[in-house]
């Protein structure tokens, strides 16, 4: 198994594993330093793309951010996510799940469960490629937001799913949007690491999304803590220049050649 999985199979019940999600170097690079994985996350569909969801993002956005990312990436765990219909079926999941290793160097490839695609994990894992997990709220499969494992029957569903998504060999699962008890429940009786987003602190691990968190996707839910507010930072810094541009005072003789 990859050295980098085994050490964040190795962090469960020993401290936090911090996550977060990239699109491009820049942010990659930074996230590199501190993070433990770093997702290449469908969620750039929203965020960058402005779609209303995750469903039209393809594999070819995916690769193009990848291969971006990893410029950026020397120790931290690189995940990347499948896009929506490109793990339909076990055929169709090794070879695009082999495509997005290959061209984009990436550790592992993350899929959302849709409650029986368990079988596409193990299809992957038996073929090397290392798989994190997804329950709770899945954007590709899940038309409405709503926070799962808040009735007994419900936990008791959301649990039966990460066994088996820990049985099919996948090394870690994203709880997302799950109540707290339930995430606990869960974090309690599996043994690959689980990582919340919206879901306690009873995790193993945390992620969040990077634009979110830094202020700049203008999408603040709940579970989002803004460490940052970026916007504000780049307006100020933009209508500087732009005063300056208008004034002649950029460039000076500093400036130019
Ligand atoms: O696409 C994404 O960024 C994700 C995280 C929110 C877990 O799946």
């Amino acid at each position: 198994m990859n050295k980098k999985i085994q050490k964040i199979i190795s962090k469960k019940n020993r401290g936090k594993i911090v996550c977060l999600t990239a699109y491009s170097k820049s942010i990659a690079k930074i996230l590199d330093k501190y993070c433990d994985i770093v997702l290449v996350g469908d969620s750039m569909a929203n965020v960058l793309y402005g779609l209303t969801n995750t469903h039209k993002i393809s594999l070819t956005n995916i690769i193009q951010h990848s291969k971006s990312v990893k410029l950026g990436i020397k120790k931290s765990l690189m995940v990347v996510d499948m896009p929506k219909g490109t793990y339909r079926n076990k055929k169709k999941a090794k070879k695009n799940a082999r495509l997005l290793k290959k061209i984009t160097g990436c550790d592992a490839v993350k899929i959302e469960s849709n409650k029986k695609n368990f079988h596409i994990i193990s299809e992957l894992v038996k073929s090397n490629i290392p798989v994190m997990g997804h329950i709770g709220y899945t954007p590709q499969f899940n038309k409405k937001f709503r926070i799962e494992g808040s009735s007994n029957s419900e936990t008791k569903k959301l649990l039966k799913e990460a066994i088996e998504i820990q049985k099919a060999g996948a090394f870690s699962i994203v709880l997302e949007c799950i109540a707290s008890s339930a995430s606990k429940l869960i974090t309690e009786k599996v043994k690959i690491p689980t990582i919340g987003i919206g879901s306690s602190s009873y995790c193993d691990g945390q992620i969040l999304v990077t634009d979110d968190m830094l202020g700049l996707s203008g999408f603040y839910p709940k579970f989002v803590k803004k460490y940052a507010q970026l916007n504000r930072v780049i307006e100020k810094a933009i209508k500087k220049y732009t005063k300056e541009v208008k004034l002649n005072k950029f460039p000076t003789n500093k400036n130019f050649f």
